[in-house]
């Protein structure tokens, strides 16, 4: 497919982008999602990607003393294949280096399915474990870290 990065706007999340974001959410998670990762856009550093002045993707980052946190990436599922992700997460890289950050992590939710590792090992991200029952009793959690040069 063809990449449509090149009219792809990031830009940091503001409150106009509520419904936006909200409506990404439930496109990707679904409405017992909504609260938490609401609260990642709006209490963390939240940015959204722009394709056409629409809001399709989003992104929650924050930064302590060493780690930088991509809390989440999500693509809406009309959207995916075309390369929006990967400018997000590029993206998130420059914001670690530039806010000195050693590492940067995740975690990614591999409950039936386990292949979406496989995209964040091709970033270089490693597994550091994993967590189940974080959310909700049946969920499965692989944490990831990535160390930035
Ligand atoms: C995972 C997700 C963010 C990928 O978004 P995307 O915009 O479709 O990804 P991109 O098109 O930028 O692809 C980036 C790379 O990952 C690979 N990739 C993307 N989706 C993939 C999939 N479902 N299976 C395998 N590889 C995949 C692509 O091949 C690409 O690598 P390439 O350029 O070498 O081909 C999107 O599918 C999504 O929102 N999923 C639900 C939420 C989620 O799991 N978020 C991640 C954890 S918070």
């Amino acid at each position: 497919m063809a990449k449509a990065t090149n009219g792809v706007y990031i830009r940091k999340y503001r409150a106009s982008d509520r419904r936006a974001a909200q409506d990404l959410i439930l496109n990707v998670w679904g409405k017992k999602w909504l609260p938490g990762n609401m609260h990642a856009f709006e209490r963390f550093d939240g940015y959204v990607a722009e394709l056409d002045g629409k809001v399709v993707a989003g992104m929650s980052l924050d930064y302590g003393t060493y780690a930088c946190l991509v809390d989440f990436i999500i693509v809406h599922s009309d959207y995916r294949r075309q390369g929006i992700a990967d400018k997000l997460l590029k993206f998130a890289f420059k914001y670690a280096k530039g806010r000195n950050q050693k590492i940067i992590k995740g975690f990614v939710d591999v409950k039936d399915n386990k292949p979406v590792l496989r995209i964040w090992e091709k970033y270089g991200f490693k597994e550091a474990g994993e967590l189940r029952n974080l959310y909700a009793p049946d969920d499965h959690y692989v944490y990831i870290y990535k160390f930035l040069k």
